[in-house]
């Protein structure tokens, strides 16, 4: 064993040896003759390179051969590949519109099959995109509609690409020129001012707006620019802290955002109201006046889906028009969103935001007005939108890329979501203005080159 073990130190003291003297004497090979070192080095990496190439593809060639056997087998036998995608389809049928065949209807003898509607689509509208007040969801229908039927959309050309010269009146030369001069759809932050929308527009051009509760609206803004740090309020209940002690923070706040209250009667502002006056003004009742009749019809975020189907009605547009994204845009959590508020803190933020409140109050009377008027029917395709909405955002989310059909109903003409839409349902704002504004600046381009 010792001996053994010395014998073996011997040989490979005496293999270490050799392998210096051949590392050395290939040193001294490589200062010699470097060229032909290279050359059958190269050959040698070559030939491994080549080796390795071939076995791959063997292997490869061995594993397509046993897949088309596989293959032909099953296309021989009972033709496996048809019917799986039968079965698959029947799957798809089965269970994809159990609501549809559960649905109660016909009522009244209605017939199951589509009925386009027999009114003219309207294509001309302005919408008053009030901050903070889920106007971004609605904004992104309006310009998926836009785009997708070839209408023209105001696009802001000022410093500020998301709004017109915000948050003063619109100016002439905010908007990028298009051609003819006139745009069917404002969709972009800018005040509500007659005079703008009488020169850019149609004249049979449809007003809108979106409107959220007062309270709400008002955490929202809160969180939205920091104001409990900013006003140094109370910590533990910042809006009643506020609230409670207006009078403290009135000079403040009538100036702290842009120069403009960002708590008082905010909503009304966006809508072309003076925010420092109270609902009792005498001008300012006329204004409400001329107001709720020039925008007959706003959405609250509150009820959105009644809003969008009341919309879909009054535009004359299909379901397929308002299906909307359901991962909300610019929702945030903070820790005073639901905090409970004192009585004297409501009625003060009714008192500072009046206008606001009688507004939101008006238009949300309307749409319930609208939502009675349309009786049984209006609940069923409410029904049937929310069902599809759901469907749509499942099937969009799951599997963005494929594509599912949806059959006729009383509400759509048979229709598929696929991957493009899928798209554009989530579209970010700036994405669409980038493409609205390639195809406007074409059309004008090519009007250049061809008077
Ligand atoms: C919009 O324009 C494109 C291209 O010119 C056209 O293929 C499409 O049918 C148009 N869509 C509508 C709704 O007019
Ligand atoms: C403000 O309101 C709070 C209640 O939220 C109250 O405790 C406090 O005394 C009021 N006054 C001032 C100056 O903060
Ligand atoms: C809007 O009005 C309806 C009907 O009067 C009412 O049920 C609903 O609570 C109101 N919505 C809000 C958010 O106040």
């Amino acid at each position: 064993m010792r001996r053994l073990t010395w014998y073996s130190f011997v040989r490979l003291f005496h293999r270490i040896k050799d392998n210096l003297a051949l590392v050395t004497s290939f040193r001294h090979l490589w200062k010699t003759n470097r060229p032909l070192v290279v050359l059958v080095g190269g050959m040698a990496l070559l030939l491994a390179l080549y080796t390795y190439l071939l076995l791959i593809i063997e292997g490869n060639y061995k594993e397509r051969q046993k897949l088309l056997i596989a293959i032909r087998n099953m296309a021989d036998g009972a033709s496996l590949l048809n019917n799986q995608r039968t079965m698959h389809e029947h799957k798809e049928r089965s269970s994809n519109f159990p609501i549809i065949t559960m649905a109660p209807f016909p009522i009244d003898g209605d017939r199951i099959e589509w009925q386009p509607p027999d009114c003219e689509p309207r294509q001309n509208f302005a919408f008053v995109k009030v901050h903070k007040a889920g106007s971004t969801t609605a904004q992104s229908i309006f310009l998926r509609y836009g785009y997708v039927h070839n209408l023209t959309v105001m696009l802001p050309g000022g410093k500020n690409p998301a709004s017109f010269s915000w948050p003063n009146l619109p100016s002439p030369g905010d908007a990028y020129p298009v051609s003819g001069g006139v745009y069917n759809i404002l969709t972009h932050h800018a005040r509500y001012h007659p005079e703008t929308l009488r020169a850019r527009m149609p004249p049979d051009t449809i007003r809108l707006a979106i409107m959220r509760h007062p309270l709400d609206h008002l955490k929202s803004m809160f969180n939205f620019i920091h104001l409990n740090t900013k006003y140094n309020l109370d910590p533990m209940n910042p809006i009643q802290n506020f609230l409670e002690n207006l009078t403290d923070y009135a000079e403040i706040d009538s100036k702290f955002y842009d120069g403009r209250s960002p708590t008082r009667n905010f909503q009304s502002f966006v809508l072309g109201f003076d925010q420092m006056k109270d609902f009792g003004d005498e001008q300012i009742e006329q204004q409400f006046r001329d107001r709720t009749t020039e925008v007959p019809f706003v959405m609250i975020l509150e009820h959105l889906d009644e809003s969008l189907v009341v919309l879909k009605r009054l535009m004359c547009w299909v379901l397929t028009d308002i299906l909307y994204d359901w991962t909300a845009r610019n929702y945030r959590r903070f820790y005073y969103k639901s905090s409970s508020l004192s009585q004297l803190a409501i009625d003060n933020h009714h008192k500072w935001s009046s206008i606001d409140y009688a507004l939101y109050e008006h238009y949300n009377r309307t749409l319930w007005e609208e939502v009675r008027k349309g009786g049984k029917d209006f609940v069923l395709e409410l029904e049937h939108f929310r069902m599809m909405n759901s469907k749509v955002n499942e099937h969009c989310r799951i599997d963005p890329k494929g594509s599912r059909s949806f059959p006729a109903t009383k509400w759509n003409a048979a229709w598929a979501v696929d991957a493009q839409f899928c798209r554009q349902l989530r579209q970010e704002r700036f994405i669409w203005d980038w493409k609205l504004s390639m195809r406007q600046n074409e059309k004008i381009r090519r009007e250049r080159l061809n008077p």
